[in-house]
């Protein structure tokens, strides 16, 4: 099994050298014929397995990932000129890993996600409009659990390989290949 100690190390790292949230990566999918695609996302949670992030249910990743698991990350550490690129599979969560996640969220976060979700499905929607939509399900969940969004898609990234790279001033690089 992978090990994501170095991960760890240079995420803390990053973070002792001034950078408030350094989680974020770039992820590439590649569709069912090969065209790739790429994007950031937010790591939510780095477990024995692999790393997990969220998404909505209709965006293009989802639908390629759905096609083809094959993904590539790239984690960009600029405060230590540093990148760790990670090669491998996602896998979907199931709805109770899921479940368990968005539990966690706050409310804020749950009704921004499924406000979030109606600007994905229609194209034109304006900014006045999803303020009130917010305030649609603020009322309509007052007093309650929001329950989890339809549209609330969660994947576990487990990488086959992982790559770290230091860039040097000296011109020497430092490379290191897991497994
Ligand atoms: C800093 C930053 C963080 C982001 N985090 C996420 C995320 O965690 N999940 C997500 O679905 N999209 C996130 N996005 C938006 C995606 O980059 C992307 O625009 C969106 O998910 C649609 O991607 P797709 O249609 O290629 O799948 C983030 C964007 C930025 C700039």
């Amino acid at each position: 099994m992978i090990s994501f100690l170095k991960i760890h190390e240079w995420l803390n790292k990053e973070k002792k050298l001034g950078s408030l949230e350094p989680e974020y990566v770039v992820l590439a999918t590649a569709s069912k014929e090969g065209i790739p695609s790429t994007r950031v996302v937010h790591i939510r949670e780095i477990n024995e397995k692999g790393i997990l992030f969220f998404t909505q249910q209709e965006t293009k990743k989802v639908i390629d990932l759905s096609e083809n698991p094959y993904a590539s990350m790239t984690l960009w550490l600029p405060m230590q000129q540093r990148e760790v690129v990670l090669d491998g599979c996602a896998e979907k969560l199931t709805i109770d890993e899921k479940k368990r996640y968005w539990e966690s969220m706050s409310r804020e976060r749950q009704l921004r996600f499924m406000v979030n979700s109606l600007k994905i499905r229609k194209t034109k929607i304006s900014l006045d409009d999803l303020n009130k939509e917010y305030d649609y399900f603020l009322n309509k969940f007052r007093g309650e659990e929001i329950p989890m969004s339809d549209f609330y898609s969660g994947f576990c990234f487990v990488p086959k390989t992982m790559y770290f790279y230091t860039l040097a001033s000296n011109g020497f690089s430092e490379i290191e290949f897991c497994p």
